[in-house]
């Protein structure tokens, strides 16, 4: 369906004040954060939320994230802890989100946590999203802004090219620095991480001075199926083959390090980098038409958990 005329926004006390507008009236608003480009729509209004669910086509039982522009406007729909506050006072801005309890009279719409008796909130660091969200003065809740299971946008092209068409509008605040997902970290009972990202583990253990458990898709047992956990999902249309040392017959090469390569991650081998380019890359190998994308061996540590996490998934068996 294409019958909405998206509107692209920008960066200016102009393009936040249309875009709060938007938001006030229900509709969806692709805005950049730190990580990736997030279609957000009013937390509060199911009508709204419900719209998100519609653009993307996402299986409506995944919970959303929140996003709020500071921690005291967070405090209004979580009950806040001592764990809660040094992650914040370590992370917030930026790629950190805590699921915590539900505050009673929390007001946000029931499909933001799809019946569940916690919420995921975070406060996005990007100055462009920091001002939407400041001109809303509201909280909105945003998944990734692309339809559901393919590549997460680091650009507003390409969230053009998912969902134009099916949003109100796109705020156009160039591309994202960190270009992974936050790190999710579940606090309702003892801290877990439940997806890796934009936040390394390490750093996450550092600030509480302690090891933490790890809650992804793992064999654990869990009450939801997030897309994110979902075996297949930040998928190219090209086939993928992992651990790539070489380029097969019909392969474009992704590299990292010192090698030979087609298109290289970081060409230095810095996680940070290739952290940034993956999905970018991603797009362009899709939109130049890879049938058959290989990716090199990744490091296993820091943001190379996170790294490997999406290149799993989209190698994954597609449904
Ligand atoms: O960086 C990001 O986090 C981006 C930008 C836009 O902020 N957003 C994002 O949202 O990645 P999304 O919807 O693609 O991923 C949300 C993840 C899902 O894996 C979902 O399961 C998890 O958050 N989640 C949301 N609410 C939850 C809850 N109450 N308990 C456990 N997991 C939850
Ligand atoms: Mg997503």
């Amino acid at each position: 369906m294409s019958d909405l005329k998206t509107e692209i926004l920008g960066a200016d006390a102009q393009g936040y004040a249309r875009a709060a507008a938007i938001w006030a009236h229900g509709g969806r608003v692709a805005m950049p954060t730190e990580t990736v480009y997030g279609l957000a729509a009013d937390a509060r209004n199911d009508h709204a939320v419900a719209g998100i669910f519609a653009a993307k086509n996402r299986p409506s039982f995944n919970p959303l994230i929140v996003h709020v522009a500071d921690i005291t406007k967070a405090q209004d729909f979580v009950i806040w802890s001592d764990v809660a506050a040094r992650l914040a006072e370590a992370f917030w801005p930026g790629p950190l989100t805590m699921v915590l309890p539900l505050r009673a009279g929390h007001g946000l719409s029931h499909l933001v946590s799809a019946g569940l008796a916690t919420v995921a909130i975070r406060v996005p660091a990007h100055p462009v999203a920091q001002a939407a969200l400041r001109a809303f003065g509201g909280a909105v809740a945003a998944p990734s802004a692309n339809p559901s299971g393919k590549i997460s946008p680091t650009s507003a092209r390409h969230v053009a090219r998912g969902l134009n068409g099916r949003i109100e509008a796109i705020l156009d605040g160039g591309p994202c620095g960190v270009g992974l997902e936050s790190t999710i970290i579940g606090l309702a009972d003892g801290p877990a991480v439940l997806r890796e990202g934009g936040i390394a583990r390490e750093e996450i253990e550092a600030a509480l001075g302690q090891r933490i458990a790890t809650q992804t898709d793992a064999g654990q047992a869990r009450d939801i199926t997030a897309p994110g956990q979902m075996s297949s999902h930040y998928a190219p249309n090209a086939l993928m083959r992992l651990n790539a040392t070489d380029r097969r017959a019909g392969e474009v090469l992704l590299g990292f390090g010192d090698m030979v390569a087609d298109m290289s991650l970081s060409p230095t081998g810095d996680l940070r980098e290739a952290a940034a380019n993956l999905f970018a890359m991603l797009h362009e190998l899709d939109q130049n038409g890879a049938t058959h994308i290989a990716v090199a061996p990744i490091p296993d540590h820091g943001l190379g958990r996170a790294i490997n996490d999406r290149l799993r998934r989209a190698a994954a068996p597609r449904p």
